[in-house]
């Protein structure tokens, strides 16, 4: 089996903004969305956690340190309290004014606009968010074909598919894998979107004979972006939109 991406015909990548355009605006915020649009992405992926009042809400760490202007867990703010950091200022004064983005209101924003891969992030610590998530896309009417949804916890993905069974579900991998573990995660899920640096002639070999689809994440730099796609991936997910610049797919 010949898998190399020049034999396949009009197979094109779809292009992800990790975090929306995290190398030039900072992440999970409008701007960055906004950004990512700009620059002609597909999708945007998007992390999400819920607050202690049990809004969902766009952003990476558990905790707002790193990110905003205030110091704690984000389960630990209702969502109005999250509302006052500045979630732009660390990134650059420009940003300044930004707020850690409601789900809801990205579903509004981007329906119509943009593909969303979204992300649970530990969902172990956010019991119930599955169902909030999947209740969410269904009130806001979001096209349910524009929507992948991943995490590194199969349970948790496997959840959610219970109550929106027509969203693709994707296992992140950052670890080596074993034939038999893809044949059996390939029961459950529709995707599986490894770290770039794992992709191989034996991963893609497996993937093929599961039937599975690949996002593979974070590729940052034009090197790498042509080292990966040699490979017969369906999307890439990235900071830096603009490495795509003067590729055809
Ligand atoms: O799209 C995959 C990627 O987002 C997973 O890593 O840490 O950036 O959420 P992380
Ligand atoms: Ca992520």
């Amino acid at each position: 089996i010949n898998i190399k991406r020049e034999q396949l015909h009009s197979h094109s990548i779809m292009k992800i903004a990790h975090r929306g355009a995290a190398g030039e605006c900072p992440e999970n915020t409008f701007a960055a969305f906004e950004r990512a649009v700009e620059l002609g992405a597909e999708y945007i992926e998007i992390d999400v956690q819920l607050t202690k009042d049990n809004h969902i809400v766009v952003i990476h760490d558990f905790t707002i340190d790193r990110t905003t202007n205030g110091k704690g867990k984000v389960k630990d703010f209702t969502y109005n309290e999250l509302q006052k950091f500045d979630a732009g200022s660390w990134f650059s004064p420009a940003f300044k004014g930004e707020r850690i983005p409601l789900f809801k209101e990205v579903l509004t924003k981007y329906s119509g606009k943009i593909g969303l891969l979204i992300e649970f992030k530990k969902p172990s610590n956010y019991p119930g968010i599955e169902q909030l998530v999947a209740k969410e896309i269904s009130n806001q009417l979001f096209n349910e074909e524009e929507i992948i949804v991943q995490s590194f916890d199969l349970q948790s993905l496997k959840k959610f598919q219970s109550f929106l069974p027509k969203i693709p579900i994707g296992l992140l991998i950052n670890y080596p894998l074993h034939k038999k573990d893809i044949t059996r995660f390939a029961k459950h899920i529709q995707y599986l979107n490894p770290k770039w640096t794992m992709v191989n002639q034996k991963l893609m070999k497996s993937l093929h004979e599961e039937n599975l689809k690949t996002i593979v994440w974070t590729v940052n730099t034009y090197n790498e972006l042509q080292h990966i796609k040699r490979w017969p991936i369906d999307g890439i997910v990235t900071n830096y939109l603009e490495i795509f610049d003067n590729e055809k797919s």
